[in-house]
């Protein structure tokens, strides 16, 4: 038997560690148990990090490649795929050991292993016991998967096989027009695939702005991304040349069938609480499988719940905001985490950035609202960089001009809703934004006009 911890978070992802380092910090004796081997969970071993690692090198390829002669650069590009995996391998690790060592310089103990917990102050790793006063469950999420397509990380990947895969495939078929489907599709477009996505829905990112999927849509159509909307998959069959995926129409009807090399699954993820001791101890969960939660709180006293695990959005800053408040809460400060101001970002080019509600949101709560709408064709600095693509838009009360959310496309937007987080959770009026002097010449100008056009006076070009 060990000692008392005052905390003991199983998990080490966003949600798990930013946890434990908090609780360090406020000089609570604390451990952060992990059993993949590396630090870091979902986020920096097999998700944000080597996604837009590898993002950036594919962009970077496809520019040199289409957009660099036209700029007057003259090269010859040639793809080495070993040299790229292998660039995102070393962010990676490199990342993954620097949480090892921000652990050590709070004080935090890392236990190697799968936690499970016995009882509601004891937890069991590799058959030794720690007894605490709190435990955080941030177990994060896995992949969910569909009836009729085994994912074997080979030709049937989920997210974890697309960001590994030994070569290009020349047919990528992606199932589910969502926030992975979209960006890991990119990344194989860029590098030479042909690439089809099959959504079960009649339009692409469910719950995004309808101005931002439609523009989105066409911007990826532009591409040469090929859509089967308002589809569903019936299953994968192998063949001898490759795959054959049945699709048929979400309301049913006759199937069709698409030729494919690879499949990526990406249909959404799930809560990963399997053999944690859930049952054993009592904690509830919904009928989805989250660990039910009230500000943190599950129902048994001194268990508590983070990130992928709980409701809420799937994101590694919302675990990471979760984890920095449950801390503050069991040190007996006032731990608060603002669900209204969580932005969402997808890195695909042009990247997509929204914060708050959406007009259809507004609509539905019937809340009077202005809109102010900004292109980045009349942005100077995205015409003088060839990055005209997209628009800002911003979202105020009627009466009292409180911005409400902001939705973007453009290139570099994923920096700028950053801005617009910052004035909401300031409770800042589109004037405010308005009123703000912004470096010329910068994109960050068209979140300026954006505002300035909810009261009709945007003049930039
Ligand atoms: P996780 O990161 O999943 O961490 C949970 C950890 O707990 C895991 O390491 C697991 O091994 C460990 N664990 C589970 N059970 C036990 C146990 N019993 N004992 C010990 N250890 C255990 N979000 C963004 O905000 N931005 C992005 O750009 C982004 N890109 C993504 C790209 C991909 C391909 C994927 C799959 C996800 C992406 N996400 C992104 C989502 C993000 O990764 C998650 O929201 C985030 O990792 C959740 O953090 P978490 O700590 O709750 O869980
Ligand atoms: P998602 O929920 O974003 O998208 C899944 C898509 O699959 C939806 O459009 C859904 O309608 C569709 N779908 C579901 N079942 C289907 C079926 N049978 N046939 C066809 N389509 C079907 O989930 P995704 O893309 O898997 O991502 C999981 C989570 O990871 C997200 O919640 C996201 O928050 C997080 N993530 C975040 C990133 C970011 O912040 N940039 C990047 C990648 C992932």
């Amino acid at each position: 038997m060990s000692e008392l911890y005052d905390v003991l978070v199983i998990g080490g992802g966003p949600g798990g560690y930013n946890c434990a380092i908090r609780a360090g910090q406020l000089g609570l004796k604390v451990a952060c148990i992990e059993g993949r081997g590396t630090l870091g969970g979902t986020c920096l071993n097999v998700g944000c990090i080597p996604s837009k690692a590898l993002l950036h090198s594919s962009e970077m390829f496809e520019t040199a490649d289409k957009d660099f002669a036209g700029l007057g650069i003259k090269t010859k590009v040639e793809l080495d795929l070993p040299t790229m995996m292998d660039s995102k391998a070393k962010t990676v690790d490199a990342l993954t050991k620097g949480i090892e060592f921000l652990l050590k310089k709070n004080k935090v103990e890392y236990i190697q292993g799968f936690g499970v917990i016995i009882a509601p102050d004891t937890v069991e790793v590799d058959g030794k016991t720690y007894t605490t006063k709190n435990i955080v469950i941030a177990t994060g999420s896995e992949v969910a998967t569909l009836p009729g397509v085994d994912i074997d990380e080979k030709n049937i990947v989920s997210s974890t096989g697309a960001l590994s895969l030994s070569e290009v495939p020349k047919k990528l078929l992606v199932i589910g027009a969502g926030v992975i489907g979209l960006e890991l599709g990119s990344v194989w477009r860029r590098l030479g695939s042909e690439v089809t996505v099959v959504e079960y829905l009649p339009h692409i990112l469910p719950g995004m702005d309808g101005e931002i999927q439609k523009q989105a849509t066409r911007m990826f159509k532009k591409q040469k991304v090929k859509f089967e909307l308002g589809r569903k998959v019936a299953g994968v069959v192998k063949t001898k040349s490759g795959l054959n995926v049945i699709t048929e129409a979400a309301t049913g009807g006759k199937p069709k069938d698409i030729e494919a090399d690879v499949v990526l699954v990406a249909i959404g993820r799930r809560p990963f609480t399997d053999k944690l001791g859930l049952e054993t101890v009592g904690v509830a969960t919904d009928k989805r499988g989250f660990v039910a939660t009230e500000h943190f709180k599950t129902n048994i006293d001194g268990i508590w719940a983070v990130g992928d695990c709980t409701t809420g959005p799937m994101l590694a800053h919302k675990a990471e905001e979760e984890a920095v408040a449950v801390a503050e809460l069991i040190a007996g400060k006032a731990g608060h985490v603002n669900y209204d101001v969580i932005p969402g970002v997808i890195y695909t080019n042009p990247e997509i950035a929204c914060v708050g509600q959406t007009e259809e949101e507004l609509k539905e709560a019937g809340i009077p609202y202005k809109s102010g709408k900004f292109p980045f064709m009349a942005n100077s600095r995205a015409r003088a960089n060839h990055e005209t693509d997209g628009f800002v838009k911003i979202l105020a009360h009627a009466e009292t001009d409180e911005i409400l959310g902001a939705h973007m496309i453009g290139k570099g937007v994923s920096e700028m809703i950053a801005e617009v987080a910052l004035a909401m959770e300031f409770k800042a009026a589109s004037e405010d934004i308005a009123r703000t002097c912004h470096a010329h010449p910068t994109c960050s100008e068209a979140v300026r006009q954006a505002a300035m056009d909810v009261e009709n006076w945007a003049m930039q070009m």
